[in-house]
């Protein structure tokens, strides 16, 4: 009898989408249904699992506070995370056997902004014999050098506002001896050969440091959404980008996370990062001195958690 009741409830669930008239007839079938089944044994609650499908807009917060492996909160577990790298992974793969195929003056011309005025391909700090400071490559970009290291990424003191649209974080912005963001299209040119490494270093508002290395790092171009490639952490700070390897970058406007809420939007700004859904680090979040939520401010997950925002950061490549 309640396989029947089953197959009934079933049948018109299906239809449900298409008569409103069959809605009615499944609702007087169904409370009848949990109306008697309440007075038998207690195993009722099978059918109740078509409920299941609500699920998916239960996805809170990106406060994705998820320590790997923790209880189902937000998305952010490690289990999660791993279907779904797997999956990128595999289109990454495929987006990069595709771009190795094409000639590299095709890519060249197809992706430049900045660079216009030169064919060379931009170098790097550590193709220069530059001193330490700002300096002017070949190519005409403006870096700043720290022991043949290039700066992309620098906060500081709040000087520079990283709320902004996916151009300029494709371009760059800020000043190149204070807060800046050297721009998604040089760090794409300046990884493309291979063979670089990313040093991150953190500071919190007491003057504690801690660093996070990856022996292998680079950035997809513009067509593929300049997707994140990073490997061989080593250092104190712990792997906070490993949940964003491979995944593309995201602004509020260029929203590519793979949450269905916007990641870039849902932290206090609207600054660009390289979000699954969303991410252990955010090291362009708004500078903020006392965290005003979850997630607000600048974060790095596995050295502070969410909450306590962090002071001064600095990202920075070099190329072999
Ligand atoms: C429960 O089922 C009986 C038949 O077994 C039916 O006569 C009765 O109307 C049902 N109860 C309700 C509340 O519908
Ligand atoms: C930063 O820029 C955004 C977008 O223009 C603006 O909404 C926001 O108020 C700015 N924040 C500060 C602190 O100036
Ligand atoms: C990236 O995001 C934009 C805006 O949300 C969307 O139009 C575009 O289709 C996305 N690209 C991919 C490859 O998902």
């Amino acid at each position: 009898m309640r396989g029947v009741i089953f197959l009934l409830s079933l049948a018109c669930f299906v239809m449900m989408t298409y008569s409103q008239q069959c809605r009615q007839v499944l609702t007087t079938v169904c409370d009848d249904d949990v109306v008697n089944s309440s007075m038998q044994k207690g195993d009722k609650g099978d059918v109740g699992r078509s409920g299941k499908s609500g699920i998916p807009g239960a996805q809170g917060h990106p406060g994705a506070k998820g320590e790997p492996g923790g209880a189902g909160q937000k998305g952010m577990q490690g289990e999660s995370c791993a279907l779904g790298s797997l999956g990128t992974d595999i289109v990454t793969r495929l987006a990069k056997i595709e771009e190795l195929l094409t000639p590299p003056s095709t890519t060249t011309m197809a992706t430049t902004t900045v660079t216009t005025t030169t064919t060379s391909s931009i170098t790097s700090c550590s193709t220069t014999s530059s001193s330490n400071g700002p300096h002017t490559l070949t190519s005409g970009v403006e870096v700043y050098c720290e022991d043949e290291w290039t700066i992309f990424q620098r906060r500081i003191d709040g000087s520079v506002n990283f709320s902004r649209p996916w151009d300029d974080y494709a371009n760059g912005f800020g000043q190149i001896d204070g807060e800046f963001w050297l721009g998604l299209d040089n760090i794409h040119e300046m990884t493309r050969r291979g063979g670089c490494r990313l040093k991150i270093e953190l500071w919190d508002f007491a003057g504690n440091q801690a660093h996070a290395d990856y022996s292998s790092f680079s950035i997809e171009s513009a067509e593929n959404l300049y997707r994140l490639h990073v490997s061989g952490y080593s250092g104190n700070a712990g792997d906070s980008l490993a949940l964003s390897n491979g995944y593309p970058f995201s602004t509020e406007d260029n929203d590519n996370d793979s949450w269905n809420g916007d990641c870039a939007t849902s932290n206090g700004g609207s600054q660009g990062w390289w979000f699954s859904d969303c991410a252990h680090s955010f090291l362009n979040g708004v500078w903020m001195r006392q965290s005003s939520g979850s997630w607000h401010g600048i974060i790095w997950y596995h050295w502070k958690r969410t909450t306590e925002p962090l002071k001064e950061t600095k990202m920075k490549l070099r190329c072999d």
